[in-house]
């Protein structure tokens, strides 16, 4: 294979949001679709037997970096309409290896579950990304998927990730040293090329989209007390995915609709899966109005309606039980705990730091200049509520950065500039145009 160009894409660090003090939410909205739900479709209907039907899907980069990547890997995929799309799925073996090195961009979801993916090919692959990409932890995939027979390199544990093809992969019986969806779904995907069975054990229940997700292509996974087990050389069938709205997208409208929505704001059709949706709880214990409504009959995934009515809300402890189940939305979690009464804690949250940006020093930094009272802990944050007033935010190009301080001007006294907004793009295409139908005060 030629291997081509090794330098990392860059980001072009760019735009910026100027949001004005707002005081209300209002209506109804819905949001783009779910991006893990997304990623895996693409992947696993790449693998399947037959046609996958997808709708609802989140035209992203994030996912379009994962299209691209099934498509250099040789599945012939049709979009039809920008959230439609048909993969003819190559079945197990038949995917081809991609003529240069593969660029996830901004997508952690889709460099790790790809590493699962193309660990147990016949070729070699090479997988980079953008500057953050290039920055992030993958030894906690490799270092598993070596122990499964894999032959794979990473620089100093970081991207580029050179996986060389022709290993025979063997079953593992591995305990997560963290809470990782990512890692878990890495090695199901290379359980899938594997002799005899894999079990992956997690120290805290995480997102289960991929084990949903496989069952409806029709493999077998069994999950039992936290053990995730699938034997190998099963094979998939292609069927018809609704991917619902992004939770992790609705998480801002929801944390807006708890700060300001007087006369309520109605989310329609998110997933609700239960390993998603930690925030409601969390919101709850802070003494938040929110109620789902939920429509019959989606399984695999559940999806609801979600009403959100403003209320006073209180400081809690988070439990740590509960992290893992709300990774994605502790940018706009924050937001909530600075507009309450009293001090909130987060700890046990040390993986924010190995996201797009350190979350937590991101969010500690952002809320300070905005004259918020934080202490930043090496694994959470200490939040005092108060007055909040305008000022300027570095989003250090993390798409959830920017959409949490965007929510923050509905209690701000001045207009919030927040720098480096481009990677919105990465999860929430429309963000500003869902923003301002919400009624905040959003220039683009
Ligand atoms: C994801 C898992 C989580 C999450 C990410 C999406 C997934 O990452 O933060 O945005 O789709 O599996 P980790 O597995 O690293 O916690």
């Amino acid at each position: 294979m030629n291997p081509g160009p090794m330098s990392a894409t860059t980001t072009t660090p760019g735009r910026r949001y100027i949001v004005q003090p707002a005081r209300s939410v209002q209506g109804e909205i819905s949001v783009p679709g779910d991006k893990s739900i997304s990623h895996r479709s693409l992947m696993l209907g790449g693998i399947a037997e037959g046609q996958t039907s997808i709708s609802g899907f989140l035209a992203s980069e994030d996912c379009l970096a994962t299209l691209a990547a099934l498509r250099a890997l040789g599945v012939f995929i049709e979009r039809p309409q920008q959230t439609e799309v048909r993969v003819h799925g190559v079945g197990r073996d038949g995917l081809k290896a991609a003529p240069r090195p593969l660029d996830m961009g901004n997508a952690g979801t889709a460099i790790r579950l790809l590493m699962g993916l193309l660990a147990g090919q016949r070729f070699d692959s090479t997988l980079i990304g953008d500057a953050s990409l290039m920055r992030r932890p993958m030894e906690r995939v490799a270092a598993p998927l070596r122990a499964m027979g894999a032959r794979i390199d990473t620089d100093a544990g970081k991207p580029p990730v050179r996986i060389h093809g022709g290993a025979a992969l063997h079953g593992i019986d591995y305990s997560l040293p963290m809470a990782s969806a990512q890692v878990k779904s890495a090695l199901l995907l290379a359980a899938l090329y594997a002799k005899g069975t894999s079990s992956v054990t997690e120290p805290a229940p995480t997102r289960d989209h991929t084990e949903r997700m496989l069952r409806g292509f029709g493999v077998a996974v069994a999950s039992e007390a936290g053990r995730i087990s699938l034997a190998g050389g099963q094979r998939l069938r292609g069927y018809e995915i609704e991917v619902p709205g992004d939770f992790s997208s609705a998480a801002f409208f929801i944390v807006a609709g708890c700060l300001a929505a007087r006369d309520g704001l109605t989310i329609r059709n998110v997933g609700v899966n239960p390993t998603r949706t930690g925030l409601l709880t969390m919101l709850r214990q802070m003494g938040a109005d929110i109620e789902l409504q939920p429509h019959p009959g989606e399984a695999p995934e559940p999806v609801a309606d979600i009403h959100v009515r403003a209320c006073a809300l209180r400081g809690i402890r988070v439990p740590e039980a509960l992290v893992a189940l709300a990774i994605d939305e502790f940018p706009a979690f924050f937001i909530a705990a600075a507009a309450a009464e009293g001090e909130t804690l987060v700890t046990g949250a040390a993986e924010l730091r190995v996201k797009e940006s350190d979350r937590l020093a991101a969010m500690a930094a952002g809320l300070a200049s905005l004259g918020i009272e934080c202490q930043l802990l090496p694994d959470g944050l200490r939040i005092k509520g108060g007055a909040m007033r305008g000022g300027r935010i570095d989003s250090h190009g993390d798409h959830r950065i920017a959409m949490a301080f965007a929510v923050a001007s509905l209690i701000a006294s001045d207009p919030i500039e927040i720098d480096d907004v481009a990677n919105v793009a990465t999860s929430f295409p429309g963000f500003p145009r869902v923003a301002r139908a919400a009624g905040l005060t959003l220039e683009d």
